[in-house]
């Protein structure tokens, strides 16, 4: 429905002229200079700030910021605070340094997109859509993590929004659905998507969502922005996990979700606001420290996970892999468009079936490997874990099957220990399975 949005035609404006982007990544280096960044503040372990006098106070209330910091920032941590505000103001660099450029040389008067942290990537999900959608809309959904998966079904049930779930991978379905479904106001999406990691064409289906005043918003937890920035492939919305890559270290829960600034302040800030899902002053520090040297670990991890899908590809009790950075990869020439490289995340595949998955398993439950049986990923510690029976169990089977959750496929996250410490673990694990 157009007219929905009275900031759209801005937004659009904005995003054609400073969102778009030829180059789909930054420079490394920039990358890396920005997260190393400068002037991280020591901890304000804080629940409240003191004003210097009344009119300070009602000032700050108004949203006044007297020395530049950001509005609310000040006042009462719930509403904002100093470490939170460096970690959203380093996320902002990093997704739209190349906005921020443009729209300084065009003496933009506001800022075209906020940015905001929130205590878990749920909460920064959750928000983002309590914030706007209301009974009657309808969300289009492509294949997401399982509690995304599980959040629009208690939109639909709770409060009458209808979710219509499609396979994103083709932009063809986005397309028949947003047709079907006139009263669609966003489209959600991964890419890579968890855990067979096939991608969106985000370019592709933005140019469906943008005419249509429909947001789309993508989940970039599987890249962060190091591996791709969504708005220069159109995208309105970008939320993540901060857990994954970003803490890169599995010591802290965390979210954020960045998008237009206008949106955020009618419909985002007010339900942060009043629902709370605030981080910590001390895991937006921590969070803070640790994304000082993501590009690099990633680097590294990546590097690895490409190693480590060539040598499982050809391994002969391994029956499929699939990793972006392979050309057996269904969607390998997209995301070369899309992304940095393949990422540092691998699935495959096992020749010996359901059994097979549990010896591996098994194998890296032991504390003398270099894995860890668990379900995060992102961590320089690897990670390996069995879908069918740990992160997408709530998915009915049949559901599961069709998007080739089988129950012999794997999930491995590659962390720092290096390939041939990996692909000897991998090997001895395998030979057993
Ligand atoms: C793609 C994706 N999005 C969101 C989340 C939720 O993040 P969090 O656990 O920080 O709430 C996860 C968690 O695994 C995820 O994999």
């Amino acid at each position: 429905m157009k007219g929905r949005f009275p900031w759209w035609p801005d937004w659009q404006r904005k995003k054609m002229a400073y969102a778009f982007s030829s180059q789909k990544q930054m420079d490394i280096d920039r990358f890396n200079a920005i997260c190393a960044g400068t002037g991280l503040p020591n901890i304000h372990q804080k629940s409240t700030f003191k004003f210097k006098d009344v009119a300070d106070g009602a000032a700050r209330f108004l949203g006044h910021s007297p020395s530049g910091e950001k509005p609310y920032a000040r006042i009462y941590t719930r509403l904002g605070n100093p470490n939170t505000e460096y970690l959203e103001k380093v996320l902002f660099q990093l997704e739209c340094d190349h906005i921020i450029d443009k729209a300084l040389e065009a003496d933009e008067k506001q800022p075209s997109i906020a940015s905001l942290v929130f205590a878990s990537g749920m909460a920064a999900i959750t928000m983002v859509l309590m914030g706007f959608v209301k009974p009657g809309d309808c969300i289009v959904v492509g294949n997401v993590y399982g509690c995304t998966d599980s959040f629009m079904r208690f939109l639909q049930n709770r409060f009458g929004v209808k979710i219509v779930f499609i396979d994103a991978t083709k932009t063809e379905e986005v397309e028949q659905a947003i047709r079907k479904n006139p009263d669609t106001v966003a489209v959600f999406i991964e890419s890579p998507d968890n855990p067979t990691l096939q991608l969106c064409d985000i370019e592709g289906i933005s140019a469906i969502t943008t005419p249509e005043e429909i947001m789309l918003i993508v989940d970039n937890t599987f890249c962060s922005p190091y591996l791709q920035q969504p708005f220069r492939l159109g995208a309105d919305v970008v939320v993540h996990s901060l857990t994954k890559f970003v803490n890169g270290h599995s010591t802290s829960i965390a979210g954020a979700a960045l998008g237009p600034f206008e949106f955020f302040s009618q419909y985002v800030y007010p339900v942060y606001k009043d629902f709370g899902p605030t981080p910590s002053p001390f895991d937006s520090w921590l969070n803070s420290l640790t994304i000082q040297e993501m590009g690099i670990r990633m680097e590294h991890q990546c590097k690895t996970a490409q190693r480590l899908a060539e040598f499982l590809e050809k391994h002969p009790k391994v029956k499929r892999v699939w990793y972006p950075g392979l050309q057996s990869h269904p969607h390998h020439a997209l995301a070369m468009q899309q992304m940095r490289n393949g990422g540092a995340v691998i699935s495959f595949e096992l020749n010996g079936g359901f059994d097979a998955g549990v010896s591996l398993m098994n194998f890296f439950a032991r504390t003398d490997t270099p894995m860890e049986l668990a379900v995060s990923l992102g961590s320089v510690i690897s990670y390996i874990e069995h879908p069918a029976s740990m992160t997408h169990a709530v998915v009915p089977e049949a559901d599961r099957l069709e998007r080739g959750i089988t129950d012999s496929l794997v999930r491995l996250s590659v962390g720092v220990e290096g390939f041939s410490t990996l692909a000897h673990a991998l090997d001895n694990g395998l030979q057993l399975s």
